[in-house]
């Protein structure tokens, strides 16, 4: 029987949930990261079949021994794990995986649609994208056209449907896919994907979704009710953002549109046969869209992640995090100097584990300073890879600032009010977070004159403490690390044991002593 782990089992089971920094107050405390929409923490029990995995990694083009068998049925594994994941066991979608993030499946997605339909020179892309699914499909359509969101700013929602609609109509024939996010990376407002992938069906455009920010968070399914109509045709996600570090972005994309196509990377792994006059590309999937050796321990490691959460379920990680983001939402809500961005109101703008704000008449980079220094609260500040729809959801209040666009430095002078403060949920994230992140915002108001002082500004809108200085290196650094890794008892005698074992087979014809490793400790 497998053993199925209730959500709290595993809560605890992420490095870096201890993590203590000395602040700028002289206490030292523990890190509270609400940064995981840029990145997840990682998730152990799923490390740990990856690290058990390297006692028998080996290439997984390599065919004969035990350890490329092993391999290979594991990197197998991790495809079916996403198949499963998004609810298609199916032969129907290819799983592969290609660079670290969303961006090289986004990319690739973008060329090859471009090319399965080039007579279609429009391409709809949401206002709410991260770069990675926007940029691309400039580049490879003829037109990018960004469909509105419904609601004012800063009160934004999700993907407007009925403009959607006009949109479709209105360039009926012309119109190749529609791209959007199944939840945004600054908002986490949520779009009704499998609606939009009706919609575009009804117009014969195909649908893309970037599951990105919503893979961790809240269930998604390739369809949601059994019909074509409403099936998603490619879906792109990345395992950083999946509580798997280390590991490769995810295409799950119809087979059909990959087949015929000729495959964006050529090299090892994705032919039959190379003669000096030609190739025959391989008919397999996914090896045809896999060129070059793949990051197998990270495939193995994001497979373990994605199955353990299916056997905790998906709708019970939403369930728990819902609790917490409706209590930040409304504790935020409460504070008059908060100015919270896309609708706060999450039964009519349904919205994931993430929050981005502003504090009235304070630079958002003073803000993330003054969290992480005095409060230990990790958030991100800026314009999160998603310019168009922060500049869209600032608008109101860059309007506000009345800048004179003739006499002043307006770069200068816009930039620390261009962006927000965002603060992000995870599987570990706890209300002993929510209330650091409440205490500090509440602390940063009650003193802003204060806190002020302590810093000065920079031309990028980042702030600096003038007295508290931490190096990075002082509080890691890879090459004292491996120093002390080096230096504890075991790694020692491995060392020398695999030292002497050199020694010994090598053969009577070769009396010459093996070079010395610089990196062996002296004996
Ligand atoms: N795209 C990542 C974010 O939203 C890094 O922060």
């Amino acid at each position: 029987m497998p053993y199925n782990p209730s959500l709290n089992d595993i809560k605890q089971d992420f490095p870096g949930l201890v993590t203590r920094y000395s602040l700028a107050d002289g206490r030292e405390t523990r890190r509270h990261y609400l940064d995981s929409a840029a990145s997840t923490l990682a998730l152990n029990c799923a490390r740990q079949v990856a690290d058990e995995f390297l006692q028998h990694y080996a290439n997984t083009h390599s065919q004969a021994h035990f350890s490329a068998r092993i391999a290979n049925r594991a990197y197998d594994w991790a495809h079916q794990q996403v198949l499963n994941f998004l609810g298609s066991p199916h032969a129907k979608h290819i799983a592969c995986f290609a660079g670290s993030g969303s961006t090289a499946p986004l990319n690739r997605l973008a060329r090859l649609l471009a090319a399965r339909r080039p007579e279609r020179d429009i391409v709809l892309v949401s206002l709410m994208e991260h770069h990675a699914n926007d940029l691309p499909h400039r580049r490879h359509a003829r037109q990018v056209i960004h469909i509105p969101l419904t609601g004012e700013a800063p009160a934004l929602g999700a993907v407007d449907l009925a403009a959607l609609e006009r949109l479709l109509e209105h360039y009926r024939g012309r119109v190749n896919y529609v791209a959007l996010s199944a939840a945004s990376n600054v908002t986490g407002i949520v779009n009704p994907v499998h609606d939009i992938a009706a919609l575009a069906h009804a117009h014969d455009a195909w649908i893309i979704v970037d599951a990105s920010q919503s893979s961790a968070h809240a269930p998604l399914t390739l369809t949601d009710n059994g019909t074509v109509e409403r099936e998603l045709d490619a879906v792109a996600f990345s395992g950083h953002k999946l509580y798997a570090p280390g590991s490769p972005g995810v295409l799950v994309v119809r087979r059909d549109l990959l087949e015929g196509q000729e495959p964006d990377e050529l090299g090892g792994g994705m032919v039959d046969d190379v003669s000096l006059s030609g190739y025959q590309v391989t008919n397999h999937f996914p090896d045809r869209e896999e060129a070059g050796t793949p990051n197998i321990p990270g495939a193995v490691q994001l497979g373990a992640v994605l199955n353990v959460l299916q056997r905790i379920g998906m709708h019970r990680v939403h369930a728990s995090e819902q609790r917490l983001l409706r209590r930040l939402l409304a504790e935020l809500s409460a504070i008059p100097q908060v100015r919270i961005y896309g609708d706060p109101n999450p039964e009519r703008t349904p919205r994931l584990g993430v929050v981005s704000f502003n504090l009235v008449g304070l630079e958002h980079g003073l803000v993330a300073a003054v969290l992480n220094d005095y409060h230990n609260v990790a958030v991100r500040n800026g314009c999160f890879c998603a310019h168009p729809y922060v500049r869209e959801l600032l608008k109101p209040e860059l309007w506000e600032l009345d800048i004179d666009l003739d006499t002043e430095d307006t770069e200068t002078l816009i930039k620390p009010w261009q962006g927000m403060v965002r603060a992000s949920l995870g599987w570990y994230s706890t209300d002993d977070d929510i209330e650091a992140l409440l205490n500090g915002i509440n602390d940063l108001l009650a003193h802003s004159d204060h806190y002020r002082a302590q810093y000065q500004g920079d031309c990028d809108g980042n702030f600096h403490h003038r007295a508290f200085k931490v190096s990075a290196a002082s509080l890691f650094d890879p090459e004292t690390t491996l120093d002390r890794v080096l230096a504890r008892p075991g790694v020692r005698e491995a060392l020398l044991e695999s030292r002497t074992g050199l020694c010994a087979s090598s053969s009577d014809n070769d009396l010459r002593m093996p070079t010395p490793d610089p990196l062996l400790p002296e004996v």
